[in-house]
C-alpha cells in the first residue's frame, strides 16, 4: 500500500462532502475519492441489511480505486454497517457517529436534542452510545424528508423551513442548549437552523472530530502522503451532478457514473 493512494469516502449522497471538506482542509496533500450514492438515497429509511449491502458495494468500488483508508461519511451507514465492513476488509475504516459526548458533557440545562435519520436513531450502536449519558435528557428527532430536499438542492425552500421548525421548536420548548446534527447532510442546514434557533443554543456536528481521527489513523498506519505533488480530489455520483457541483469548490473533479 503506497501512501500516495487516495483516502476513499462514501455517503448515501452529497451530505458526506461536509466531512470531506473538513478532511481536505486539515489534510490538503491527501488524494481523495468520494462516492455519492445519490441514486440510492436516502439510506435512513432502509433496512439494516440493505444498508450493509450498499456499504459493501461502495467499499468494493473504493478498494478497486486503491483506497488506503475508508471514511464512512454517513452516520446511517456507520451505525448500521461499520462492524460488518471491519470484519470483511483489512483496510482501516473511520466512521461518523452523532457527537453526543461533547454535547452531554457541556450541557447546562441537562437537555440536548439530536436530529438524525431513522436508521441512525434505531441502530444498536446509537442506543449503546446513548446509554453512557443517562444523566442527560436526550430528545431524539428523526429528520424525515430533510435528506431528499438537500439532495434536490432545496435547502432554502419554504418546505425546508417548515420541516425544520416542526422538528426543532418542540426541542426548544423542552429547553435544549445543544443540538447535535447526527447526519452528514445536515451541516448544510446550519444557516437555516440559525434563523430558527436562538444564539444560546449551540449546534454541533462531527466533521472536525472525524478529520482529526483520520489524521491520527493515517499517522498510526504510516499512511500519510508525504509527496509534494499537487493532490487530486475526485468525486463520483450515480445521479445528476448539478447539486454536488454547486456545493464543491471549483478545483474538484466530478464524474457522473453508474455504480
Ligand atoms: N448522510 C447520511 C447520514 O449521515 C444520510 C442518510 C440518508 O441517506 O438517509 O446519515
Amino acid at each position: 500500500m503506497s501512501n500516495t493512494n487516495p483516502i476513499g469516502l462514501f455517503d448515501s449522497g452529497i451530505g458526506g462532502t461536509s466531512i470531506w471538506k473538513e478532511i481536505h482542509s486539515l489534510l490538503p496533500f491527501e488524494n481523495t475519492i468520494y462516492l455519492a450514492d445519490s441514486k440510492n438515497a436516502p439510506y435512513g429509511i432502509k433496512s439494516k441489511e440493505e444498508i450493509i449491502d450498499l456499504s459493501i458495494k461502495n467499499t468494493e468500488l473504493l478498494l478497486n480505486k486503491n483506497s488506503k483508508l475508508i471514511v464512512v461519511a454517513c452516520n446511517t451507514a456507520t451505525t448500521n454497517a461499520i462492524k460488518e465492513l471491519r470484519l470483511k476488509y483489512k483496510v482501516p475504516f473511520i466512521g461518523i457517529e452523532p457527537a453526543i459526548k461533547p454535547a452531554a458533557n457541556k450541557t447546562n440545562t441537562h437537555t440536548i436534542g439530536i436530529l438524525a435519520t431513522k436508521g441512525t436513531l434505531n441502530s444498536e450502536l446509537f442506543h449503546k452510545n446513548v446509554e453512557n449519558f443517562s444523566d442527560v435528557k436526550i430528545i431524539e428527532q428523526v429528520g424525515h424528508g430533510l435528506v431528499q430536499l438537500i439532495e434536490n438542492g432545496d435547502i432554502e425552500s419554504t418546505e425546508m423551513t417548515l420541516l425544520l421548525k416542526s422538528y426543532i421548536e418542540p426541542m426548544l420548548e423542552q429547553n435544549i442548549d445543544y443540538l447535535v446534527l447526527g447526519c452528514s447532510h445536515y451541516p448544510y442546514l446550519i444557516p437555516q437552523l440559525r434563523k430558527i434557533i436562538p444564539t444560546n443554543v449551540k449546534i454541533i456536528d462531527s466533521g472536525e472530530a472525524v478529520a482529526k481521527q483520520t489524521q491520527h489513523i493515517l499517522n498510526q498506519y504510516k499512511l500519510t502522503n508525504s509527496s509534494n505533488e499537487q493532490s487530486y480530489q475526485h468525486f463520483y455520483t450515480n445521479s445528476d451532478s448539478k447539486v454536488l457541483k454547486t456545493i464543491l469548490k471549483n478545483d474538484s473533479t466530478v464524474f457522473e457514473k453508474n455504480f
